[in-house]
């Protein structure tokens, strides 16, 4: 009888453990923050972008007026983020690219690849500026960033996208 129990308890205590991480794995997924999964599985970029799209747009809300120095820890997680996201991108394709012939992809694929290091390359300089305080320097360096963003869009999104 009483091993009975203890092999009741114990089946339990696994059944308990299998549910509960079956609950997390399904939080983990619809945690990724993402409205438009279906679409993301077979362009990871657009998704990525979005992500990037978000810090992006927080941070020029701040910069629009008087960014406020108190926010200046925020501003550097927001811009390291953002960062984040554009490292990932410089080793996705465009979906324009992928549908090019194929003797054109190279091309077009180093093409991507020098600009999206150069947005990156500007972002890491955000991060610093903010770290160090240099919040006129990060203006201008959301000035740039719009400017680059505005170029790899007209080279690169697709036709039909925004
Ligand atoms: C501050 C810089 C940037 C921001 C904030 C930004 C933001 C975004 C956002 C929000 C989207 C999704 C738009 C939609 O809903 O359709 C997008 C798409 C895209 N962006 Fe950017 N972007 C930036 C820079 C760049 C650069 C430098 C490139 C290329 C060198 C680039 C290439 C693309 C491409 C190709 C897409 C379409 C993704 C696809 O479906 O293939 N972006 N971006």
């Amino acid at each position: 009888m009483h091993t009975r129990h203890t092999l009741t308890l114990i089946l339990l205590l696994f059944a308990g453990l299998f549910l509960s991480t079956n609950v997390l794995a399904d939080d983990d997924s619809s945690s990724s923050d993402d409205d438009s999964s279906s679409h993301d599985a077979d362009n990871p970029l657009h998704g990525t972008m979005e992500h990037v799209g978000k810090s992006f747009a927080r941070l020029d809300r701040a910069f629009r007026g008087e960014p406020v120095r108190a926010q200046t820890r925020q501003y550097v997680i927001v811009a390291e983020t953002m960062l984040k996201h554009l490292e990932a991108a410089t080793n996705m394709t465009p979906a324009r690219i992928r549908a090019l012939p194929v003797g054109q992809r190279k091309n077009a694929a180093a093409a991507y690849s020098k600009d999206i290091r150069a947005t990156t390359e500007t972002t890491r300089k955000l991060v610093t500026a903010l770290k160090t305080g240099n919040l006129k320097a990060a203006a201008a360096l959301i000035k740039v960033l719009k400017q680059q963003r505005r170029a790899g869009h007209d080279k690169y999104q697709e036709e039909d996208e925004e």
